[in-house]
């Protein structure tokens, strides 16, 4: 594998998801694949999850692992071609990515939504800036539009947790007083398109998410009835994708709670808010998941770079 743009790249889930669930027995079985390989982590925002679960991955697999948080201490980027660079950029990704080549084997960017500018963030600039000027594999640690090792760290999750043949899971909208990103909801819808579910994704009416995305999911606009006989339900927030980046309004009545709930295991990506996006009883209790999908981090990014080893 060239790149783990999105979940697209994703050749074999069913074998990512057993390879993913081989090396968590034993995390270090491979550790001589990754000698004398540098990974960097560029980070345009902040982490805690991703940043320490893909060096760790990393570590797992013997490599060398480079950390910048570009947002803060890099020198702003200019993206476009042909640009007279006489205002705030220093740099242009042209020569930053060759740059960044040279240093290291393997480049990680983690670089959101603006949510000011849907056509900019469609785009990609940024991910798809070093995909294209960059000499080594590209790996996104959550962009502008996708979030693709949440929803592999998630698929990997669903597969330890389930019994049936064909679970009901739920991907359900919740409260958040901060306008949020589209790619945790995107990356896990898709992902949920490559499994046999019965997916179901709930929200307030203006909370549709890119139906390029969503296709022929099934939406369900009464949050209570959606979550009815569910096996997973997934929480996350959203802003609003048609009014692009806005929180229409604040929906408190649709934070998740243990009644809604019933007996589903609960799931979010973290970081959550409690008692506006879940009530405590849930996030504490038993059917929560949350702490298991973090810890599914690892394994999710240690088969990624364990397929780019292999390719490259
Ligand atoms: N879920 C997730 O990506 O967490 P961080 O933002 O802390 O990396």
């Amino acid at each position: 594998m060239e790149n783990y743009l999105s979940v697209q790249d994703i050749d074999s889930l069913s074998d990512w998801v057993l390879e993913a669930r081989k090396m968590k027995k034993n995390s270090t079985q491979h550790k001589a694949l990754g000698q004398g390989i540098t990974v960097c982590l560029l980070f345009f925002n902040n982490s805690l999850r991703t940043r320490l679960s893909t060096q760790k991955a990393a570590m797992n697999l013997g490599m060398e692992v480079m950390v910048m948080n570009f947002g803060s201490e890099g020198w702003a980027l200019e993206y476009e071609d042909g640009t007279v660079m006489n205002q705030g950029s220093s740099e242009h990704i042209k020569e930053a990515a060759s740059v960044i080549s040279q240093f290291c084997d393997i480049v990680a960017i983690r670089a959101f939504a603006s949510l000011t500018d849907k056509e900019k963030d469609e785009a990609e600039i940024v991910l798809n800036g070093f995909a294209k000027y960059a000499s080594i594999p590209v790996i996104n640690m959550e962009s502008s539009v996708g979030h693709p090792l949440q929803a592999l760290a998630d698929a990997i999750t669903i597969d330890e947790q389930n019994t049936k043949k064909r679970p009901k899971i739920v991907l359900s909208w919740a409260p958040h007083p901060k306008a949020l990103p589209h790619a945790v909801a995107n990356s896990f819808v898709e992902m949920m398109q490559l499994l046999d579910a019965n997916f179901v994704i709930t929200h307030p009416e203006g909370y549709d998410l890119n139906p390029k995305i969503t296709k022929n999911v099934q939406i369900e606009h009464d949050q209570k009835k959606a979550c009815e006989n569910a096996d997973f339900v997934y929480v996350k927030n959203w802003s609003s994708y048609s009014n692009y980046g806005k929180v229409l309004h604040q929906n408190s009545d649709w934070m998740m709670t243990q009644e809604k709930l019933g007996k589903a295991k609960f799931m979010h990506c973290l970081p959550v808010r409690r008692n506006v996006v879940v009530e405590d009883a849930v996030l504490d209790g038993a059917q929560s998941l949350v702490i298991e999908q973090a810890n599914n981090r690892t394994y999710a990014a240690q088969v990624v770079l364990k397929k780019i080893l292999e390719t490259s």
